[in-house]
């Protein structure tokens, strides 16, 4: 048997978990062009699994198989990438838990005694798939950019800002709903900034209470309130070189906004109970899902401090406005999370995707990556379903066509084109840019006649000959 192993060899290579390898099928796999990689503990079979790109494996279930057994053997088995076949004794696919095992983790699975060509039929089918699912899982590795997930034009625009913004020292404002990715940007910019090997510090000015986030951002000397025993550097300070993230700023109270703008326009500090004043060269970028203009505008903010801190300003778009986002975000949380599951899971039901597609995702990406992560512990099968992700129903009403949709603006533009210029059809047809026999085939079509009494108003104030016309036409039989 070749027990040495190495990557050159994954294109057909078998790692064969058993206690008791079976010699004369390894040398039938061998005389079949494969080379078997043996383990024989589920601890030496995972290890291998881990280093090497293995993408068929062949496991031979002891014949008294505990449920102990089944969950090592499970435990090695979960990787997506590779797929086994199992060998088993016969009877023992009627034993509940071997069964499961088989449908959970196994690509197929042969009885003794087997014909050898149908178990290299097996693993050349299982190796094939294999292949195939690497091979589109490739573009996986562009996903996004700037550590992101997401292709859409939305996120292209974000990508942009990202760039434009890290080339700058100018102070940026990240808004957008909870959870949309607002700290992710601020880390994308340092790390693209000419900062990005100093430090990043962030703040949470809504986590800190009020009385003491003034002395957490700007320090304090000893002795500078009941409790402060020794010198603090606070987080602006420690920020010199790096960047300044101040994250939920719409929360930050008013007392501490005025020592901020401060620090904005004079680029320095003064520790509490010191009166030195102390240099910082930090790079600020503020975040919060508050509507800080209407904060601005109720008086809760500052309009001076927000306008230092909103000089270049991004919006984070929502994930319901992220079309196939949501499905590669899905993706990439069930690769990031599939391993916490009891079972191997493939993916994502047809479902499942339905299902994402159609929530509106108040809680944006934090929540999708939290719901797949549920699912995949709660999901009983390969694919993760619909119902394993849990969420409510959305009454989206009756489902409507495209061509409805247009129909209906249709008729809702020549209405109020009709009504604005009192059934006027030469004004009408003018303002939405069609001729007049196009307007009347329209008002036709919709039904739209006019009402009695309409254009009244034009005509006693001395209508045109060429309104005259149009009434006369709207009153005209063919428009009944
Ligand atoms: N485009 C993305 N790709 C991958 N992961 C993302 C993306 N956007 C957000 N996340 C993840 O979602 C979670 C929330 O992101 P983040 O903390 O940056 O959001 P936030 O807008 O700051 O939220 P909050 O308003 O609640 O503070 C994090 O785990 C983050 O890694
Ligand atoms: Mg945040």
């Amino acid at each position: 048997m070749n027990t040495t192993y190495s990557p050159a060899d994954t294109e057909r290579t078998v790692l064969y978990v058993s206690d008791h390898p079976d010699a004369k099928l390894v040398g039938f796999l061998a005389d079949s062009g494969w080379s078997a990689v043996h383990a024989r503990s589920t601890v030496i079979a995972e290890r291998m699994i881990e280093r090497d790109d293995i993408k068929v494996g062949l496991v031979q279930l002891p014949a008294q198989c505990s449920p102990l057994d089944l969950s090592a053997l499970a435990s090695c088995m979960r990787r997506v990438e590779t797929n086994w076949v199992a060998q088993i004794a016969p009877g023992q696919a009627d034993d509940e838990l071997v069964s499961r095992f088989i449908l959970d983790y196994c690509f197929d699975f042969v009885t003794q005694p087997w014909l050898n060509e149908r178990l290299v039929f097996a693993l050349g089918h299982a190796h094939g798939l294999s292949s195939l699912r690497q091979t589109r899982a490739a573009p996986e590795a562009s996903l996004g950019r700037h550590g992101m997930v997401g292709q859409c034009e939305a996120m292209q625009q974000l990508y942009r800002y990202i760039d434009k913004c890290s080339v700058t020292e100018a102070p940026v404002f990240v808004a957008g709903e909870s959870g949309t990715g607002k700290e992710l940007t601020a880390r994308a910019i340092h790390e693209r900034s000419t900062r990005a090997g100093q430090t990043f510090v962030a703040i949470n000015c809504a986590a800190i209470p009020p009385s003491l986030l003034q002395a957490e951002l700007f320090g304090h000397e000893r002795g500078a309130f009941t409790g402060a025993l020794q010198r603090k550097i606070g987080r602006i300070e420690s920020a010199h070189g790096g960047t300044l993230f101040l994250d939920e700023i719409g929360d930050m109270p008013h007392e501490c906004q005025a020592v901020l703008l401060r620090f904005l326009q004079e680029g320095t500090i003064e520790r509490l109970g010191g009166n030195a004043t102390i240099k910082v060269d930090a790079r600020v970028i503020s975040a919060t899902h508050v509507d800080l203009d209407q904060a601005v505008e109720d008086g809760r903010f500052r309009a001076d401090l927000y306008h230092r801190l909103c000089v270049l300003r991004i919006v984070e778009p929502p994930l319901r406005e992220r079309g196939g986002d949501i499905k590669l975000l899905a993706r990439y949380a069930l690769s990031l999370y599939k391993q916490d599951g009891a079972r191997k899971l493939r993916g994502l039901s047809s479902d499942a995707i339905v299902a994402l597609s159609n929530y509106p995702w108040p809680g944006n990406v934090r929540e999708l990556i939290n719901c797949v992560r549920r699912a995949v512990v709660m999901s009983e099968g390969r694919f993760i379903t619909a119902s394993d992700l849990g969420l409510p129903e959305t009454d989206h009403g009756p489902a409507v066509t495209l061509a409805e949709i247009r129909a209906k603006a249709e008729k809702d533009a020549v209405e109020q084109a009709l009504q604005r210029h009192g059934y006027k059809l030469s004004e009408a047809a003018a303002q939405l840019g069609i001729s007049r026999a196009t307007l009347y085939r329209l008002m036709n079509a919709n039904r739209l006649h006019a009402e009695p009494g309409a254009g009244r108003g034009a005509q006693a104030n001395g209508s045109s000959d060429a309104e005259a016309d149009d009434e006369a036409e709207r009153r005209s039989p063919s428009l009944a």
